[in-house]
């Protein structure tokens, strides 16, 4: 499929800094004009013009923390890249960061080909990596500089997961050294494990099994401890690390402490603490509880960090606001709830973690963030696109400009819809916005000057996104 000129008029653009009404002209993959007004008479003959009267001009968005190809917890994350791919296109998401999670005994050039290899020639969206470092000797040190050779330019480490994806110490401080060296920055997941397998332990020997004992065996203490923990090591390598799914006010002020005594950190929130809390884990909140009465429900609301108590929601709003975090992504992590997440009916340690929202973390944002006037249109784009951008060295992408990619959202702000399971894109049986109203979303999304989505459907086709280039 050929990508057509494309001249969008009558846009309202929005960056990270700038609000201003001008055209836009793309004749390929990168922008080409912008100005305050395009003939198209000026543009070849075959291009396609979008009227924007009414709509916001936004970058193509990115989720900087998505798994889609992931064996955890004894099973695999259900989306494959086309149906993630798709369902993050009609939801303004033009590029996705998926974290490389090998087994411990796995050779990371194995898992980097294997993971490469199921977005490459499938994948709809532009895409990248984090490679996870899930051991570190030798072998696994000299594969990581040829990872980081081809791109790759993040890492990213569990201090969770005792057993499975965790790090030891050791392997953290090697990790960060390398990192530093290299100048790759390190992702990582912050909670301390010995404290999430000592108190979940006592939960179930006490017959506490349910999904609601899952957010008390790693309470706020545990992951502040955790951010506490990788800042001591960052401080001490010069790492630059990104902490990812933050999900307390007790978290972000750790991390906050640390960069003002001059750490490298940057903070990460994703949509699902910012949007719902604890009460969803104990039978699925007030919808699902009124309506099926069973308290399993609250299984799809697992994730680490947990949901938190609904008093953190205003606070992590306020340092969204306040830009100390800098990205809004999805961690995205789709799992079924009929024959996956019911694994854990004996016991919440068995749920496999995750909640599925790549495709509506731009609805979301902008219905309880800008619509709520908790968040201003240049935080959402910055928050949303424009600083994963940066952190991560994404070529070409997280803004407007001439020659940046022409990933673009043109977006609609007076179309009130529902989301549901039943209509999402996501290869998931359930969602955990069920029923929830959302205010605007996207008309046209492209992806390097190719439309890809139109009104919530996908016309695109497959293999079109590529690995973005780093610098
Ligand atoms: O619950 C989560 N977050 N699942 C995915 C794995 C991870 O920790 O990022
Ligand atoms: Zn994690
Ligand atoms: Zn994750």
């Amino acid at each position: 499929m050929n990508t057509m000129p494309l001249l969008i008029k009558n846009a309202r653009i929005i960056t990270a800094t700038d609000d201003y009404a001008a055209d836009v002209f793309c004749a390929g993959e990168q922008i080409s004009r912008i100005e305050k007004s395009i003939d198209a008479k000026s543009c070849p003959p075959d291009t396609e013009v979008i009227d924007a009267t009414g709509k916001y001009l936004f970058p193509g968005f990115i989720d900087p923390h998505v798994h889609i190809y992931l064996p955890f917890m004894g099973t695999y994350a259900k989306d494959t890249w086309e149906t993630a791919g798709r369902a993050a296109i009609i939801g303004g998401t033009t590029t996705l960061v998926e974290m490389i999670c090998p087994g411990k005994t796995d050779e990371p050039m194995t898992a980097f080909e294997t993971w490469l290899g199921k977005a490459e020639g499938t994948a709809p969206c532009d895409f990248t990596f984090h490679m996870g470092v899930t051991r570190f000797d030798d072998l696994a040190e000299r594969q990581l500089r040829e990872i980081v050779k081809r791109g790759i330019t993040s890492f990213k480490v569990f201090l969770a997961y005792k057993g499975a994806l965790g790090v030891d110490d050791r392997e953290l401080y090697r990790t960060l050294k390398l990192a530093t060296e290299l100048g790759v920055v390190v992702t990582a997941h912050c909670e301390n494990e010995t404290l999430i397998a000592e108190r979940s332990a006592e939960l179930i020997a006490t017959g506490k099994t349910g999904p609601e004992f899952h957010e008390p065996s790693r309470p706020v203490q545990v992951e502040a401890e955790g951010v506490h923990h990788l800042m001591t090591f960052a401080e001490l390598t010069g790492a630059e690390v990104y902490i990812v799914h933050t999900s307390c006010d007790e978290a972000v002020r750790e991390a906050t402490r640390a960069i003002e005594r001059g750490v490298n950190a940057h903070i990460e929130v994703v949509l699902p603490h910012l949007v719902l809390d604890q009460s969803y884990t104990l039978g699925g909140g007030p919808a699902l509880r009124a309506e099926s009465g069973d308290p399993f429900e609250g299984a799809k609301y697992i994730m680490s960090p947990p949901l938190r108590d609904k008093s953190q929601l205003p606070r992590m709003w306020n340092h969204l606001r306040s830009r100390a975090i800098s990205t809004v992504a999805t961690d995205h992590a789709p799992f079924d709830f009929e024959t996956q997440k019911c694994m854990g009916k004996d016991a919440f340690t068995k749920i496999p973690n995750g909640i599925p929202s790549v495709e509506d973390r731009i609805n979301l944002l902008y219905t309880h963030g800008v619509c709520e006037g908790r968040i201003d249109l240049n935080t959402f784009v910055d928050a949303a696109s424009t600083k994963a951008a940066r952190i991560f060295g994404l070529k070409g992408k997280g803004t407007i400009a001439i020659g940046a990619d022409a990933d673009l959202v043109v977006f609609d702000p007076a179309f009130r819809g529902t989301i549901s399971g039943k209509t999402h894109h996501m290869a998931t049986d359930y969602s955990a916005f069920e029923g929830w109203p959302i205010n605007g979303r996207p008309s046209v999304v492209t992806v390097r000057g190719r439309v890809m989505a139109r009104d919530g459907k996908f016309v695109g086709g497959s293999g079109h996104g590529r690995l973005v280039p780093r610098g």
